[in-house]
């Protein structure tokens, strides 16, 4: 079982010739990819992560899962960009996108330090309320602010209402192994921790505990999620370009793009696959969008964008191409009913699976979309198991890893995030002698 690649839709509007010819810079990105000698190569832990990981720390992430599932209702998981969409894309796409609403014998599981929103904040609180809570505060660096204010407030939840010996064993750190203040924190009060290891960029970081714990504790299967990415290593980085989809899908896009598109939109007809669009969205943004390159990655859910963005994508600036995830199976099954009266003119579909129903209008989509001037890729997924998961997550890192090299940039930094960083930080006089002139000069720029 494996993902397909369908270019039904992609054909016209790319010519082999032109897949031919961007084809030797595809498979010159992969060997710079595999021997790591290009941009970021110190990033690259992500390429072997599914055959290469820490088993004890492995074994470790179950044991906590069970520990945590047993000793609360209410998981909150506290980390921003990388550091938290992965396990939310993971949670929502296995486990359905109102996991917190339905029946289970699994904790809420609840993400925060993704905002600055007091508001957001107390929702949270107020939910925690004569709850059972367990934290996992999720940080490679260990100083990012949002993160980090956010656990000062969970901390303190947790030591009053349970106080320090048992808050201690109620709170997971994931983190870098020796660095940073998260790091030190844990040790000096005794979390149990985690490593983000230091060779995989936090937008890369799902299969290692980052995603790994939270998931675990949602009550998925990572032998199959591992599995899944697993078996997408093996196929996409040994077999030749005419059969290897990955390969493919990063050469239609670096074709397209070169073509005057400006903006790839991941489209999905799930709406639990949302979060794994905003996971895949800050994947290709921070790898690709640099040194004034890089296609904009935008997203959208239909049929429900269907009634609002559609108007958009078929008809406005042909600037866009779509890459649409083709989720085959559903895990349910539900008919339309039959109705004596028929009153609402309904009967042609009695007896119809909404699934079926769902994939005609993804077809009826592609081609309206295709008429009107819009490319589209076809990503075809069998069902939303942990397996598919696993694998799709290692076909889009390789195809992000392999499609920024052809573009020329490095697709392991994110030098752009650090600025609102450093200006955040000087805003709010954090006492740093190096943040001293930028302090300097915004105040004066605020004061005209
Ligand atoms: O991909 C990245 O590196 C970033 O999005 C980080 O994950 C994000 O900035 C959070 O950083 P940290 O985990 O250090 O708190």
């Amino acid at each position: 079982m494996s993902l397909k690649l369908n270019n039904e839709f992609v054909r016209g509007f790319v010519a082999d010739t032109d897949v031919e010819a961007i084809r030797p810079e595809i498979e010159n990105a992969l060997e710079t990819v595999k021997n790591k000698d290009g941009a970021g190569n110190d990033f690259l832990g992500w390429y072997d992560l599914p055959v290469n990981y820490d088993r004890e720390e492995y074994d470790r992430i179950k044991a906590a899962a069970q520990r945590i599932k047993n000793m609360c209702d209410v998981l909150i998981v506290i980390g921003i960009g990388g550091s938290y969409l992965g396990a939310r894309a993971a949670i929502e796409y296995i486990q359905g996108n109102l996991y917190n609403n339905v029946a289970k014998d699994t904790p809420d599981i609840y993400f925060a330090g993704n905002s600055i929103s007091t508001s957001a904040l107390n929702d949270l609180l107020k939910i925690c309320e004569g709850k059972d809570v367990c934290v996992n505060v999720i940080s490679k660096s260990g100083t990012t602010t949002e993160p980090a204010v956010v656990f000062r407030v969970f901390r303190e939840l947790l030591v009053k209402k349970y106080g320090e010996e048992e808050a201690k064993k109620r709170i997971f750190a994931t983190t870098d192994k020796a660095r940073g203040k998260l790091k030190e924190l844990s040790d000096k009060i005794g979390y149990e921790t985690f490593v983000v290891p230091d060779d995989v960029g936090g937008r890369f970081s799902v299969l290692t505990a980052v995603g790994l714990l939270p998931i675990a504790v949602a009550g998925v299967d990572l032998d199959q999620l591992m599995k899944g990415a697993q078996d997408a290593r093996a196929e996409y980085t040994t077999k030749a370009f005419e059969d290897n989809e990955c390969l493919k899908y990063a050469a239609y896009r670096n074709v397209l793009e070169r073509s005057g598109k400006t903006t790839e939109i991941l489209v999905a007809y799930e709406p639990s696959a949302q979060m794994l669009c905003e996971w895949w969205k800050q994947l290709y943004g921070e790898s690709e969008g640099k040194d004034n390159k890089g296609l904009f990655p935008a997203s959208v859910i239909f049929s429900t964008d269907l009634h609002s963005l559609g108007q958009y994508i078929q008809d406005g600036q042909r600037n866009i191409f779509e890459t649409v995830l083709d989720i085959q199976g559903s895990n349910d099954t539900i008919c339309v009913p039959f109705d004596e009266a028929n009153s609402d003119g309904l009967n042609f579909l009695a007896g119809k699976e909404i699934h079926e129903i769902n994939r005609t209008a993804m077809k009826a989509t592609l081609y309206a979309h295709m008429d009107g001037g819009v490319p589209n890729i076809v990503v075809e997924v069998p069902d939303r198991s942990a397996y598919s998961f696993g694998y799709m997550v290692y076909f889009f890192e390789l195809a992000c890893a392999v499609s920024g090299y052809t573009l020329g940039v490095n697709p392991f930094n994110q030098p752009g995030v650090e600025e609102y960083k450093k200006n955040m930080f000087a805003l709010l006089d954090k006492p740093d002698p190096s943040l001293d002139a930028l302090k300097a000069e915004l105040k004066a720029r605020m004061a005209k």
